[in-house]
This record gives structure tokens, C-alpha cells and sequence, in this order.
């Protein structure tokens, strides 16, 4: 007879289910926000926060999760979305490991807090018409293999901080 441990089984269960949950919420509200924000998002209207059962983000159009309900794929390749990156909070995001947005209309600068993402090791904007800076913060990307940043109207500067980027070597496809 071991009744009293019950009560701290259930305790312990309600608390991993909730931690667990709480950062699937901060995703899927992340992204959501980041939807919100696009000029054109036709594409990822699976992306919605209606009903309790769609608000899991490892459900949506582009959105892979590993096994703990982590989201850790973003790939968006050709999707028509039109927009900035102004708005997605990387810091939601921290265990994603490839974000693929090749081949969209998105714009503005690429911001610096990218850099957040520290498990990437796929980063491919390539394509699309971003402005401005490389930001030498994705030098800090340390398990980043493949980086393409290529057709953008990015400044042909590249800052050396990229030189820290030992994986990725044969894979970067930068400004050209
Ligand atoms: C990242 O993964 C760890 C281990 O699975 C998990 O504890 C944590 O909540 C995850 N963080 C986010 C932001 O998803
Ligand atoms: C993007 O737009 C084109 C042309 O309107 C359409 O054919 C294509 O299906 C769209 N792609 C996605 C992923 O919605
Ligand atoms: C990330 O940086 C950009 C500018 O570089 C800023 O507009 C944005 O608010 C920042 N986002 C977060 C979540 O800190
Ligand atoms: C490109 O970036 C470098 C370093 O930030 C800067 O010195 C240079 O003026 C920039 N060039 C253009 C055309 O913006």
C-alpha cells in the first residue's frame, strides 16, 4: 500500500505536461505573431490558434517537431510569403536546427538576433530580397553546415566573423 506517492506521480505528470506545453505555446504564438505579420501568408493558412486542437504548431504547413514536442524544422521554401523577419521572436524557437525560407518575397534587413537560433545547422534565405548587412552574428551559428544567403541584395561585405564557422565551409553559398 502505497497510496501518498500517487498524489506526487499526478504532480509530476501535470508538471512535465505543463512545462512541455508552455514552450509549444510560446512557438506556436511566436509564429503565429510572425504570420500576423506578413503581407502575404495564403500559403500557411494551416497556421491558426482558433481551436485548442490547431494551435499545435508540430500540426501546421512547414513546421517539423522531434519527439518532446519541440519545434526544430522551419521549411518554408517557395511559399509566396512576402514580409520581414522584423517580427519573429527567435527566442521562442531555441531548439530549431534548420530554417529554410529559400525562394520567397521576403524583404527588409536580416536581424542580427538570428543569432539566438544556436542549434541551427541548416540557414537558407537565399532567394529572396533582403537588404542590408550580413549580420556578423551568424558568425556565433557554430553547428551551422549549410548557410545560403545567396540572390538578395545583401552587401557584398562579408564579415569575418563567418571565418568562425568551421562546419560549414563547402556548403556557403553567400552574395553571389
Ligand atoms: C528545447 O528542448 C528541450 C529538451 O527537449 C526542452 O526541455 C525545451 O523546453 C525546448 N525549448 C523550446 C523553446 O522548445
Ligand atoms: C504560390 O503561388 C503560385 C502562383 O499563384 C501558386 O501556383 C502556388 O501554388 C503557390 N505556392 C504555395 C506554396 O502556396
Ligand atoms: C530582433 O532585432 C530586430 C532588429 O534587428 C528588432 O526589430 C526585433 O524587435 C528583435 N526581435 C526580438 C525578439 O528581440
Ligand atoms: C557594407 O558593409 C560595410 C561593413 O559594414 C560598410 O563599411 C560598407 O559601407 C557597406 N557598403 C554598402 C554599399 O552599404
Amino acid at each position: 500500500m502505497k497510496p501518498p506517492q500517487k498524489p506526487l506521480t499526478l504532480l509530476f505528470f501535470v508538471l512535465s505536461f505543463l512545462t512541455k506545453s508552455s514552450a509549444l505555446n510560446e512557438a506556436s504564438e511566436a509564429l503565429f505573431k510572425w504570420k500576423e505579420s506578413l503581407e502575404d501568408s495564403h500559403s500557411l493558412d494551416s497556421w491558426s490558434i482558433k481551436s485548442h486542437d490547431e494551435t499545435n504548431p508540430c500540426k501546421w504547413v512547414g513546421i517539423t517537431c522531434d519527439s518532446s514536442h519541440s519545434v526544430v524544422e522551419i521549411n518554408l521554401p517557395h511559399f509566396n510569403l512576402s514580409g520581414t523577419l522584423d517580427d519573429l521572436d527567435f527566442t521562442s524557437l531555441l531548439n530549431l536546427t534548420a530554417l529554410n525560407l529559400n525562394g520567397n518575397f521576403l524583404h527588409g534587413p536580416i536581424p542580427s538576433n538570428i543569432s539566438a537560433l544556436s542549434k541551427l545547422t541548416l540557414l537558407d534565405l537565399g532567394n529572396n530580397g533582403f537588404i542590408g548587412a550580413i549580420p556578423p552574428e551568424i558568425g556565433r551559428l557554430s553547428e551551422l553546415i549549410d548557410l545560403r544567403l545567396y540572390s538578395n541584395f545583401l552587401n557584398h561585405t562579408i564579415p569575418y566573423q563567418l571565418g568562425n564557422l568551421k562546419k560549414v565551409q563547402s556548403q556557403m553559398q553567400l552574395v553571389f
